[in-house]
């Protein structure tokens, strides 16, 4: 049972547009959200046309459509560059063959290509892959397999990590900021956009077609390819304007990055499909920057992340002297479970009610959320969207009451549920076990005024500053390393970060348990997986628990961690 919870932040009348939100829950309907397209005469869509194109086409073009900045490039593109930098870059993947349904991933920084390139690729038809430049060697080559990717856009310092000898379905590689090279078979993106056309017709898809796939990881193998199409766009058009709260003025930043689901949902398509103009800050996190790009571009509405809020909080009111941050009208969070403190933080110091939003990559869209105009109780992630219905249920599927614990469910389905996992019917079917339902993974229960609240993961899956990370994947890597024979890895509790990887590793005969190999098994990892996937924290042991199958207990490690009883040992090996 769950705790009753009495604190009520009323909500704002300067946020009042889902105030009556039992109202809006009965009135809904999808259909009177899908005419507020124009769809294409055929009937038949494409993303990059709804998103930049119409509103060229509709005599919006010169409004601007991305402002991006980093400490090295400050630049502004109206829908009409948009449209045809995309249009350019279409043409130059149509002269390479590729089009509808192929898989063309996109290995950048945040930098305005990326979102030209990636444009380019909705227009042709095709399925795009954005990969987080953190990405190593191992990491990017498994997700390009994977997907059979035919096409990479990338630069030329993120390129040396793709092991193209191993990836005989990689046939065009497109550098940013590089030379052709015929020998090499690689394609200035330069030259390449400057011998195009600006003139293309985009190519005309169903909803049920490809839009884009991110790969993001579960308990068990390597990360799966969650692949949307784009029927998403319904459900990214309507929460841009109902939970982000969008109008046609608004300056919007989300600080994710477009290998995340957020910075392509909430980083691309919810912005774009309103309308708005869409920042863009390269480089890393600083709270100097941050406050500065609000300050100086007048954000209005802004999107992140609570480890984000964390460091801000963190980095205290002294860095908050001489910024103004009076253009903010509407603050949002997704990605881990957002503290009270640290809304009440905004409460007080950006005179800003941070606006939890729950939501996965599999569910391609926000779900339950605080809305604008809402009571807020600090810690809840807040209630379903109209036109999405969420439940608490047990293992079996039947409906939990109110404050009971149990698995948090979404009724089939919504217009943003993902299409398929890549390569893996096996996978995409055990999100949907119970009948008429998609089973998140997560535990929460709900209250009886309708709102929800997290209480962790079912699985092992671990939540470090909002990225989720597979153990396995990460175990898979540690037993790499000549010095470990064995490895369980599980999300240590972090006041900053949520939590943080551990990693518990045996050694193989004639190894020592030194600082100097943590470090070293820790470096092997940020080297092959990414930085976020390497352990924080190393233990070594001289045994790990494992099933008589041989099966590393995790719970065993984690009930360890935390100086908990570890519960049922029956099947632990001795
Ligand atoms: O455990 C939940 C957590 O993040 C998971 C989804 O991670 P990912 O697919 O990477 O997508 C993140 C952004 C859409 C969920 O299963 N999570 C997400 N939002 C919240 C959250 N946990 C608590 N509160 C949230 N608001």
């Amino acid at each position: 049972m769950g705790q009753v919870h009495s604190e009520i932040l009323p909500g704002r009348a300067k946020q009042a547009n889902m105030a009556d939100y039992s109202r809006a829950v009965s009135e809904f309907r999808w259909e009177d959200v899908e005419k507020s397209f124009s769809w294409h005469e055929s009937g038949k869509v494409n993303m990059a046309h709804e998103a930049i194109d119409r509103h060229v086409l509709e005599g919006r073009g010169a409004a601007t459509a991305l402002i991006y900045s980093d400490s090295a490039r400050e630049e502004m593109y109206t829908f009409s560059d948009l449209r045809e930098q995309s249009n350019r870059f279409g043409n130059v993947l149509r002269q390479h063959g590729i089009g509808r349904g192929d898989r063309v991933f996109i290995f950048m920084p945040r930098r305005p290509e990326l979102y030209f390139s990636l444009l380019g690729v909705l227009k042709v038809g095709a399925v795009a892959g954005p990969l987080f430049e953190a990405f190593m060697e191992t990491a990017v080559k498994d997700r390009l397999e994977d997907s059979g990717a035919v096409a990479l856009i990338t630069t030329p310092e993120l390129l040396q990590r793709v092991k193209r000898a191993e990836l005989p379905e990689l046939k065009h590689v497109f550098v940013v900021g590089g030379p052709s090279d015929g020998g090499q078979g690689l394609i200035s993106y330069e030259e390449a956009m400057a011998a195009a056309s600006a003139e293309l017709e985009p190519e005309w898809l169903s909803l049920e077609d490809g839009l884009i796939m991110h790969y993001t990881s579960g308990s068990t193998g390597k990360p799966k390819g969650v692949y949307h199409v784009q029927r998403a766009m319904i459900q990214h058009y309507y929460t841009g304007k109902i939970v982000l709260d969008l109008r046609p003025d608004d300056i919007y930043w989300c600080t994710a990055d477009p290998g995340w689901v957020t910075g392509t949902s909430y980083g691309i398509f919810a912005p774009w499909l309103n309308g708005v103009t869409n920042v863009v800050r390269g480089g890393r996190f600083s709270p100097q920057d941050w406050y500065k790009t609000i300050e100086r571009f007048g954000v209005t509405v802004w999107y992140s992340a609570p480890t984000a809020f964390r460091m801000l909080m963190g980095a205290g009111e002294a860095s908050l002297k001489d910024i103004d941050l009076s253009s903010l009208r509407h603050v949002l969070s997704v990605g881990e479970p957002l503290n009270p403190e640290v809304v009440r933080w905004g409460d007080k110091f950006y005179q800003q009610r941070i606006h939890d939003t729950w939501w996965m990559t599999e569910t391609g869209a926000q779900l339950i959320c605080n809305y604008p105009g809402m009571d807020i109780k600090p810690g809840s992630m807040g209630r379903p969207l109209p036109g999405i219905e969420a439940a608490i249920l047990d293992d079996r599927g039947n409906l939990l009451p109110p404050y009971a614990m149990g698995n948090l469910a979404i009724r089939t389905p919504w217009p943003s549920m993902m299409g398929k996992i890549w390569n893996n019917e096996a996978k995409y079917e055990e999100y949907f076990r119970i009948p008429g339902w998609y089973i998140s993974g997560d535990s929460a229960y709900m209250d009886e005024d309708g709102y929800f609240w997290f209480q962790g993961r079912i699985d092992d899956v671990i939540n470090s500053s909002g990225e989720r990370i597979g153990p396995f994947e990460v175990e898979s890597k540690l037993v790499e390393h000549p010095a470990v024979a064995e490895a369980g890895v599980i999300g240590k509790p972090d006041v900053m970060r949520g939590e943080i990887i551990k990693a518990f590793i045996s050694l193989r005969d004639g190894y020592f348990p030194t600082a100097e190999l943590k470090e070293e098994i820790a470096a092997f990892v940020k080297a092959g997986l990414s930085a976020h996937a390497a352990p924080r924290e190393i233990e070594f042991r001289e045994k790990l628990p494992k099933t008589r199958s041989g099966k590393i207990m995790r719970r065993v490690l984690k009930a360890w961690e935390l100086h908990l009883p570890a519960g049922d040992l029956s099947t632990i090996e001795d």
